[in-house]
């Protein structure tokens, strides 16, 4: 979900859609607002798109200059009109927008029953509204307060109170949430590309802290209720960043964004001169390492699919044993964790939220905790100990392209970074992988210039039901993430298998015609590939290889091959996978997909 606010001399229900369109990544199956006008607070909301809130704002417009404004990603209650934010007491003189989870709203809604009141909705959020109204008198930051001890789970939340007009109050929790400070106006926002076209200057709230805000100021105090004396943070990025300009969808745009964002993530990293890796606030050195015997790599998602890279690497070159997780996975299996273990996080968001946990879990008992993120000021990056930030720049398509090959690219320097400074990487070695890392911003542009024949088979192929991804080693990762790619944009059934396991099951699903996507970049590992594609093409399958640019006998046994320039194995993931996000994009776009906004899914998962 994402929440603005919004309080000023603007007609606040503008600058509120404004915001909204900006998160509608975080969540987008209704939308809604609430402004103060009159002498009383006006709440309209709507299942669906922003579009559908729009268009009702459009017949029946509120002119306030306060308010509040929600989209939603359902969680308790399914999308409708009266689980859409925001929610209010009976007598509509609260009204509040909520981001997060209430964990024990059933045990406060069964009190707050027992005590009179009435829920209309199925949502947890609207305990919040009741709870505020029971804590009430007269002074509604006390009332927040209050709520903060009651409340157990994860919360952003933006309060409207009726006797107390001129003001908007937040507090957050485990949820994301910035202040934009503006000139006699000032803005709340889960995220900062809502409040970008009106003010650069943003407080990153910890969690706790109450801000209140008037037009002409705004205080944010601690939980003790202390002013927090918080600074300043200057946002140096562009909201134009944020758009699609000129593209047709965001993520073809951020595929193309690739070759800068890889580079403006190596660039300052690999000196040219220098045989070492910079790596800015990564504080980790030779002691402190050498003090660890174990890594765990814990992210969700595409994340997760770099983790996978970042372990074959780190085990590589630094000789540690490492092992990479599902966050969910991991937090609840009681894993062997003590201070010997460094746990390493990747999250482009940096407010997953069971990456989050993992890593409070981890922390407790006491490991290092490193992160790899692309949001700065986000939760994963201020709670770590070391930090590495991809700079990919804002990543608003839910399907994360430039976020995976700058995480690719941050997991290897992490690996040789790691190596170094445990003596396990030879300087040959290490030369060789830098001349390719960078190299792999021009990779990624040669394979960008394909994109037209990747676009036409996608749209000779789009009306398949079925593909099948094949690797071996760092293949492998890499189709693991082609296929979630294709599965998430083009609803394509797809799976990805080591190409060793085809015998022990997947075979058995190979018919004619079958597609099958073989990833052939592995030097070592390449003739072990092609029996492997003459197995499934004896089953009647059409293959669709890729494989590097010397190695043109993969013609004589695949279909169709697409080629990457010849690089270091380690680094073929990098142009492998910029192949299959444009083909998932055309198969998308040919199947007539919400490219931008596939169903059902979130950009950002800040809940469980
Ligand atoms: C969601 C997004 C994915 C992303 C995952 C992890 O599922 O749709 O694209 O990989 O969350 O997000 P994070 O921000 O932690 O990398």
């Amino acid at each position: 979900c994402g929440i603005v606010g919004y309080i000023g001399n603007k007609k606040a229900t503008e600058v509120l859609i404004n915001g909204l369109s900006r998160l509608e990544y975080r969540g987008y199956d209704s939308a809604g607002v609430a402004v103060s006008q009159g002498g009383k607070i006006h709440t309209k909301k709507r299942k669906g798109r922003l579009k559908v809130l729009e268009d009702l704002m459009e017949k029946e417009p509120l002119e306030g200059t306060v308010g509040i404004g929600h989209t939603r990603w359902a969680t308790h209650g399914e999308p409708s009109d009266v689980n859409s934010h925001p929610h209010a007491n009976a007598d509509h003189s609260i009204v509040i927008v909520h981001n997060g989870i209430i964990e024990n709203y059933m045990e406060l809604k069964e009190k707050l029953i027992i005590k009179g009141y009435r829920f209309l909705s199925d949502t947890d959020t609207e305990v919040i509204a009741h709870l505020l109204d029971s804590l009430y008198q007269g002074d509604m930051v006390k009332a927040v307060r209050e709520a903060t001890t009651y409340l157990k789970g994860s919360y952003a939340l933006g309060v409207l109170c009726h006797s107390e007009p001129d003001k908007i109050i937040a507090v957050r929790k485990d949820s994301p949430l910035v202040i934009g400070v503006g000139d006699n106006e000032n803005f709340i926002a889960s995220d900062i590309p809502a409040i970008l076209n009106y003010t650069r200057n943003v407080y990153l709230l910890d969690d706790k802290e109450i801000a209140i805000l008037t037009k002409e100021r705004v205080i944010v105090l601690d939980q003790h209720g202390e002013e927090a004396g918080k600074q300043i943070f200057k946002v140096d990025w562009d909201a134009a960043d944020a758009e699609k300009g000129g593209y047709e969808h965001f993520m073809l745009k951020e595929i193309h964004e690739q070759p800068k964002a890889l580079r403006d993530t190596l660039t300052s990293r690999l000196y040219d001169d220098k045989k070492e890796i910079v790596l800015d606030k990564i504080k980790l050195g030779k002691e402190e390492l050498d003090k660890i015997n174990r890594i765990y790599i814990v992210a969700c998602g595409t994340a997760y699919h770099a983790g996978l890279i970042g372990k074959y690497s780190i085990e590589k070159y630094a000789r540690i044993p490492v092992e990479a997780d599902i966050a969910s996975e991991f937090r609840y299996r009681n894993p062997i964790i003590d201070e010997k273990t460094l746990l390493i996080l990747i999250s482009q968001s940096g407010e997953t939220a069971d990456t989050l946990a993992a890593m409070r879990l981890a922390k407790q008992k006491g490991a290092r905790v490193m992160a790899v993120t692309n949001v700065v000021g986000s939760s994963v990056s201020r709670e770590a100990d070391d930090v590495l930030y991809t700079w990919a720049g804002p990543e608003i398509a839910v399907a994360s392209t430039k976020a995976y090959t700058t995480q690719l690219a941050c997991m290897y320097m992490i690996a040789l970074h790691l190596g170094m400074l445990k003596g396990t990487v030879n300087e040959e070695e290490l030369t060789k992988i830098q001349e390719s890392l960078k190299a792999s911003p021009e990779m990624v542009e040669k394979v960008i210039k394909k994109e037209s024949a990747i676009k036409e088979f996608a749209y000779d192929k789009f009306n398949v039901r079925d593909v099948f991804f094949l690797g071996r080693g760092s293949d492998y990762y890499a189709s693991l993430e082609g296929s979630l790619k294709m599965k998430e944009i083009s609803y394509i059934h797809s799976e990805a298998y080591p190409a060793g396991e085809l015998k022990h099951g997947p075979i058995a699903l190979i018919e004619e015609g079958t597609v099958v996507i073989a990833l052939c970049t592995q030097t070592e590992l390449l003739e072990k590939m092609m029996s492997n594609i003459k197995e499934v093409k004896a089953r009647g399958a059409y293959v669709v290889a890729l494989a590097k640019e010397s190695d043109k006998a993969i013609e004589k046994e695949a279909d169709k091959v697409f080629y990457i320039p010849d690089t270091q194995d380690d680094i073929a993931p990098i142009p492998t996978v910029v192949i299959l996000q444009i083909l998932a994009y055309y198969l998308s776009v040919a199947r007539g997909c919400d490219v931008d906004k596939p169903r059902n899914l979130a950009k950002s998962v800040t809940v469980e």
